[in-house]
């Protein structure tokens, strides 16, 4: 099958046509016309190795919404418990005739191992520190919705660079889409290999923040340090959480964006996360459905229709 595996290499007519498509389904998911015809007979596995509330819930309701049959595997309740590794499980679902599969895997390059053995087309839900495509489209949707554009915007990614996969897919579609990329962190969370990526570096959450068009948060991903290594949450906070008064710092439509889970009064003060104004947190989420749509539809081989 062709696969989904990251936001690398795909060209920017290619991020404008899912962008589109995916901006067709919020409006048909709104008004409950999704054509549920569209992947009728086809069979969608989601894979996930590590936790998901929003990834895994809208990757469903996106194949419910299309006609497909949908089975997540629970993975705690599999036999990857047993010592089944991750491709004789994915040879199991294979043998199964499964069309797409829809991983997320602790290791970065696990869903590009899959698609080498696998004849469903794999869709990367978040494979390490490496990448979470779905989440930029999401994200880059949500961001076009509200400026009707992507060209000449400032965006500000804040937070654990080092461990997220959501900023490395951010920073990679941003950048195709001719966005200037600030990414702002303690130099322990900011890795040289940003540069590389034509992000540019800011160690000052106040000076990184200013005149932005979006404020986009991340979670610091206690998971992937080293338990010496964790910043003392409410040192974090005093030097890179968002708060109004570094909100303020930012355009004054700015928009505030976080792709979850939120760590309330670590990295994102509760009264800017919840923003009437400012924050579209939950337009993401809503975006997210719309966009797995566009995706599956893309990579199950199946016509676009009106
Ligand atoms: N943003 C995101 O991937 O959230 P989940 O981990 O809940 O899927």
């Amino acid at each position: 099958g062709q696969h989904f595996l990251g936001i690398e290499g795909l060209p920017e007519d290619q991020i404008e046509i899912l962008l589109d498509r995916a901006e067709n389904y919020a409006l048909l998911n709104r008004s409950r016309k999704t054509p549920r015809n569209l992947l009728r007979e086809r069979t969608l596995i989601t894979l996930f190795f590590e936790n998901s509330t929003r990834t895994r819930t809208s990757f469903e309701l996106a194949g419910k919404r299309l006609g497909a049959d949908v089975i997540n595997m629970s993975v705690s309740t599999s036999s990857v418990s047993k010592g089944e590794t991750l491709l004789d499980t994915a040879y199991t679902l294979n043998a199964m005739r499964a069309d797409l599969l829809v991983i997320r895997h602790a290791q970065s390059g696990a869903p590009a191992l899959l698609a080498q053995k696998v004849d469903a087309s794999v869709i990367n839900a978040g494979d390490g520190t490496h990448e979470h495509p779905t989440q930029a489209l999401l994200d880059a949707l949500t961001i076009r919705r509200h400026f009707g554009k992507l060209t000449g915007l400032t965006v500000a990614i804040c937070g654990d660079i080092a461990h997220s996969r959501v900023a490395r897919s951010n920073i990679i579609l941003l950048k195709t889409m001719g966005c200037n990329v600030r990414v702002i962190g303690p130099r322990t969370l900011l890795p040289s290999t940003i540069a590389k990526m034509g992000a540019t570096p800011y160690y000052s959450m106040d000076e990184g923040v200013k005149n932005v068009d979006v404020i986009m948060m991340l979670r610091l991903q206690r998971e992937r340090m080293s338990a010496g290594l964790i910043p003392s949450t409410r040192e974090y906070f005093r030097f890179f959480g968002l708060d109004r008064r570094r909100l303020n710092l930012a355009k004054s439509n700015a928009l505030v964006m976080h792709p979850g889970p939120l760590n309330r009064g670590i990295e994102i003060d509760s009264h800017v996360a919840d923003d009437p104004h400012q924050s579209v947190i939950q337009e993401q989420v809503e975006m997210g459905v719309a966009v797995r749509m566009a995706v599956l539809e893309k990579f199950s081989h199946i016509k676009a229709q009106p």
